[in-house]
């Protein structure tokens, strides 16, 4: 039977430490502030926004809520994001995605200020990641590096095995989990590779995100692997209070009994984007202030010697 990894625990770790360093910041007068903007009302994209803003405040951050009816253009959606760009008090920009059909999500992640880009998402994020440069790395995928790092799983000649190819996990996945000091040996699988269990039977380490619940069965996996689930869809459930329940891509009961270690949906890996998120508006507003700080300190230098001190 696998151990089952405590997203919720490794994820409150994190957010403890961004409330810490969110407290250093509150004393040097800046509080971290994350604008996150929803268009419409997606009951999951709902959910996921309140769910972010909670822990910003738990955290003792701020979030600035802009929510947009479903019928908003794309050209008001960009003069409100170049509206946040200029505004010094935010240090943060979250998209909630998906957009609506009438909005191109990729006019909208290019508009973001790549300083405030704490998604990770847009194409300067994303060549940084690649090239193992300085920068924003996406919540989801950097989340499971850090739970495979707590749980201390060894990645180094590990086959990790991905399926799916979203921009926001499976492709920035592929390439961190490729990264030298993490040195595993990559396969990416989509809907173009056939049977997916060709692939993951030889995984020491799978990771789902492919957004189909149940996907991953028992025949799937080799004994003793790895299973992270990134996947969270909404099946109904008459026995819920709600209606429907959240499932994963993996058969969690049967597959449990294979494995060695396996993350629950929810519970797993779901924590660990928000506390990700939380991290990288820290590290915004540290960045801001930093640049901040330097540039008074070149003011007084051109200022010369004998220049009042504030
Ligand atoms: N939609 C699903 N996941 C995410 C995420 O991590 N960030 C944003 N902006 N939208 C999402």
């Amino acid at each position: 039977m696998a151990v089952v990894i405590d997203g919720k625990e490794i994820a409150g770790k994190k957010r403890e430490e961004a409330a810490v360093r969110a407290a250093a910041l509150r004393a040097l007068g800046i509080v971290p502030c994350l604008a996150v903007v929803l268009v419409g009302e997606d009951p999951a994209s709902v959910s996921y926004v309140t769910g972010k803003e909670k822990a910003l405040a738990a955290a003792g951050m701020e979030s600035l809520d802009i929510r947009l009816p479903r019928d908003t253009g794309e050209k008001a959606l960009l003069a409100r994001i170049a509206a946040l760009n200029a505004d010094p008090s935010v240090h943060g920009i979250l998209v909630q995605l998906p957009l609506p059909p009438q909005i191109r999500e990729d006019a909208v992640i290019t508009a973001i200020d790549p300083a405030k880009d704490v998604d990770g998402f847009h194409p300067v994020s994303v060549g940084n990641m690649v090239l193992g440069r300085p920068g924003f790395l996406p919540c989801t995928p950097h989340g499971v590096l850090v739970l495979l790092d707590e749980m201390k799983i060894p990645t180094a000649g590990a086959h990790a095995v991905v399926l799916g190819r979203s921009n926001i996990v499976g492709k920035p996945l592929a390439s961190l989990l490729a990264r030298r000091e993490v040195n595993a040996t990559v396969t990416v699988c989509h809907t173009g590779s056939g049977d997916p269990g060709r692939y993951t039977r030889q995984a020491d380490i799978l990771i789902a995100a492919a957004g189909k619940p149940g996907l991953v069965t028992v025949d799937m996996v080799k004994e003793g692997v790895v299973v992270i689930d990134v996947g969270v869809s909404r099946v109904e459930d008459c026995s819920a209070k709600n209606g429907y329940r959240l499932k994963g891509d993996v058969d969690f009961e049967r597959v449990a009994e294979k494995a060695s270690y396996i993350t629950p949906v929810p519970g797993g890996v779901g924590p660990m984007t928000i506390a990700m998120l939380l991290l990288n508006v820290i590290a915004a507003a540290e960045g801001r202030a930093a640049v901040e700080a330097r540039a008074a300190v070149e003011a007084r230098a051109a200022a010369g010697p004998g220049s009042v001190h504030g």
